[in-house]
């Protein structure tokens, strides 16, 4: 029998990949959520049918085979899977999609297989409109067999690949997903420098966009666009939260000291986060940088005034 699914934590990401999940994971009954805030899952309910609303976290566990998560932070992941935890989950899958530091994937694993529960830690690369369009890059790691039971779920679903790192220690995939942030705020501290030099240098905003599409599609042009539209100041609510981003931020220069790797040029994108921060505060997203390089090349922070 198909096995049955049940997500929790439904933020940006959550939302996204539950979509997708219903609309095209084949689910052979409800798709059962729960979220802390109980009106983000009824509204999720109402806007992609076929989902049933879980009042308890504990009921939504145990009305599934297969637990999908996607929480803030390491915090986040461990209280609530202390609660979840505290009842019988023998036989169950969790997949965590959370960002989480390496050594507290290892200790989720663990605290899991304790249980006679299986766990993989599937990170996942892309941002909200990116998954919203099911194009996330998962990172699955631990046992192969479990492994195998959510790749269905992956490819074609919530994403477009995915980086398999079946039978190898739930800490690596968290390990990527860090070491792969120095990628992407180096990214968006490229495009935003660019950004910036061509409105100062008058080749025009619009015209290095063009150059970023033809050259480097994906990413680069996503942020650029995302920067050109002014959709770095202008949302309701950030696609990437700034708070979130320079945890992640603090995560990797950690882990970079603990190795004894230098990081000069992250180190200057970080403080462009920290600028950012200052200038918006909470309401800050990653993609802000291209604000906090307007600023310091004497343009305002926002673009389309
Ligand atoms: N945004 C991105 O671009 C992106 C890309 C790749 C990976 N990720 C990772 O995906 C994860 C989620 O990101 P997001 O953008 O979806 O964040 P988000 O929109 O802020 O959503 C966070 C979710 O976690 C829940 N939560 C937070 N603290 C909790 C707690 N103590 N107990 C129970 N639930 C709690 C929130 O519940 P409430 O609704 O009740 O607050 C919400 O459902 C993070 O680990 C992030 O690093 C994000």
């Amino acid at each position: 029998m198909a096995p049955k699914l049940a997500y929790l934590g439904l933020g940006n990401m959550g939302q996204a990949m539950c979509k997708n999940l219903v609309q095209k994971g084949n689910l052979s009954s409800p798709l059962v959520l729960y979220n802390r805030t109980a009106k983000r899952a009824n509204e999720l309910s109402d806007r992609v049918g076929n989902c049933i609303v879980s009042s308890s976290i504990t009921n939504a566990v145990a009305d599934a085979d297969i637990i999908f998560s996607c929480l803030t932070d390491d915090n986040a992941v461990l209280e609530t899977f202390t609660e979840i935890l505290k009842h019988d989950v023998k036989g169950k899958l969790f997949v965590s999609c959370s960002t989480t530091q390496p050594e507290t994937s290892d200790k989720l694993a663990s605290l899991v297989e304790a249980q006679d529960a299986g766990l993989v830690t599937m990170p996942v690369f892309g941002e909200p409109s990116m998954a919203e369009k099911g194009l996330l890059t998962c990172v699955p790691a631990g046992r192969a067999d479990l492994v195998v039971k959510v790749l269905p779920y992956c490819t074609g679903v919530i994403g477009r690949a995915v980086i398999d790192f079946s039978d190898q220690p739930h800490s690596k995939a968290s390990l990527l997903k860090v070491i792969g942030n120095v990628f992407i705020i180096n990214m968006i501290e490229t495009v935003a420098e660019g950004l910036v030099l061509a409105e100062k240098a008058e080749l025009g905003k619009e015209n290095l966009h063009k150059f970023i599409e033809v050259i480097f599609p994906g990413p680069h042009a996503l942020y650029s666009k995302r920067m050109i539209t002014g959709d770095y100041y202008t949302r309701d609510e950030p696609a990437v939260a700034i708070d979130m981003a320079r945890h992640l931020a603090e995560e990797v220069s950690g882990l970079a000291s603990a190795s004894g790797a230098k990081l000069p040029a992250y180190e200057v994108a970080r403080k462009h986060l920290d600028m950012v921060k200052d200038y918006a505060g909470a309401k800050g997203d990653v993609s802000g940088i291209y604000g906090a390089l307007r600023l310091l090349g004497g343009l305002a922070f926002e673009n389309q005034n």
